[in-house]
């Protein structure tokens, strides 16, 4: 069967690491990101992936090749979305910023393209508000290290089933776990993963345990990687604080927003 050719847009840490994954799975992919330089660097850190796979024997030298000729930089954001089958996009979190990306990418793209948007927390609906088919778009949440992380949120909205199965069978071509999620402030996994950092810190707070201890009760008794106090630190406290105020202000206290409310500790701390 043949590979689909994906576009990256953005060439972050996520859209590098979107396009490795694409590479690994065997298809083409061209990554154009609107920062001289900055596809160029990507394609170097893709590199090192690649040859860390070859040292540890995960891959050989003859994939790192093939990979590499599939691999195109692109400086024009339409010659990168031109043939494209999916175009992914992982450029800054910023709502207007996708809007004007993508209603460039419907009149560039192929009118069959799958348009996925790799946004952490801002709405599909309101992204896709731009196009003039704005079913067309979904969101696919990949996580960070996106080589490493199995699970990608595919984010629908409206009630196109036909775009959520080409996006799960898409994520399932790069090896991933895809779950599907209504669009919703926060999807699943942030929804989930931050009222527990939440609660861990304001149980801290009233010295229910310590932090080890808190951490602990997660790990050994539900088999969790990573307490959520430990998660909070690696993700970042001003990042968790910013989520939490906003699904506390979207979610509202009919839909279960007061648990957001963030703890003292967490404001102190920021
Ligand atoms: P980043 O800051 O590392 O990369 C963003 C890239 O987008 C930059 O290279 C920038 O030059 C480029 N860019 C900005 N505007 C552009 C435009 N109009 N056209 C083309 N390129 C443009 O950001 P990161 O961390 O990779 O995040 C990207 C997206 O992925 C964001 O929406 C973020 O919320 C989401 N995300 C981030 C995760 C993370 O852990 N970093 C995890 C999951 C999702």
């Amino acid at each position: 069967m043949t590979k689909p050719r994906v576009a990256v847009i953005g060439a972050g840490t996520m859209g590098r690491g979107i396009a490795y994954v694409s590479l690994l799975a065997g298809c083409d992919v061209r990554l154009h990101d609107a920062q001289a330089g900055a596809v160029s660097q990507a394609a170097r850190a893709i590199d090192e992936l690649f040859a860390k796979g070859v040292q540890r024997g995960k891959l050989t030298a003859a994939d790192h090749a093939d990979a590499e000729k599939r691999l195109h930089a692109e400086t024009a954001l339409d010659a990168a979305v031109r043939d494209a089958d999916v175009v992914l996009e992982a450029v800054v979190e910023d709502l207007e910023v996708k809007q004007r990306l993508f209603a460039d990418v419907e009149r560039a793209a192929p009118s069959n393209a799958l348009l996925g948007s790799n946004t952490s927390s801002l709405s599909i609906a309101q992204i896709a508000s731009a196009l003039t088919r704005p079913e067309r778009l979904v969101g696919m949440h990949f996580f960070n290290p996106v080589h490493a992380m199995k699970l990608v949120e595919v984010v629908t909205h409206g009630d196109s089933t036909d775009i959520a199965e080409r996006a799960v069978e898409f994520a399932r071509t790069l090896g991933k776990e895809p779950i599907v999620v209504r669009d919703s402030p926060g999807f699943a996994s942030s929804r989930l993963g931050v009222v527990l950092g939440l609660e861990a810190m304001r149980m801290l707070e009233q010295g229910v345990a310590s932090a080890e201890d808190i951490d602990k009760a997660m790990e050994l008794g539900y088999n969790h990687p990573m307490g959520p106090l430990k998660l909070t630190d690696l993700v970042g406290l001003d990042v968790r604080l910013a989520i939490a105020e906003y699904l506390h202000a979207t979610l509202g206290p009919g839909g279960g927003g007061a648990q957001y409310n963030p703890p003292k500790i967490l404001r102190d701390k920021v």
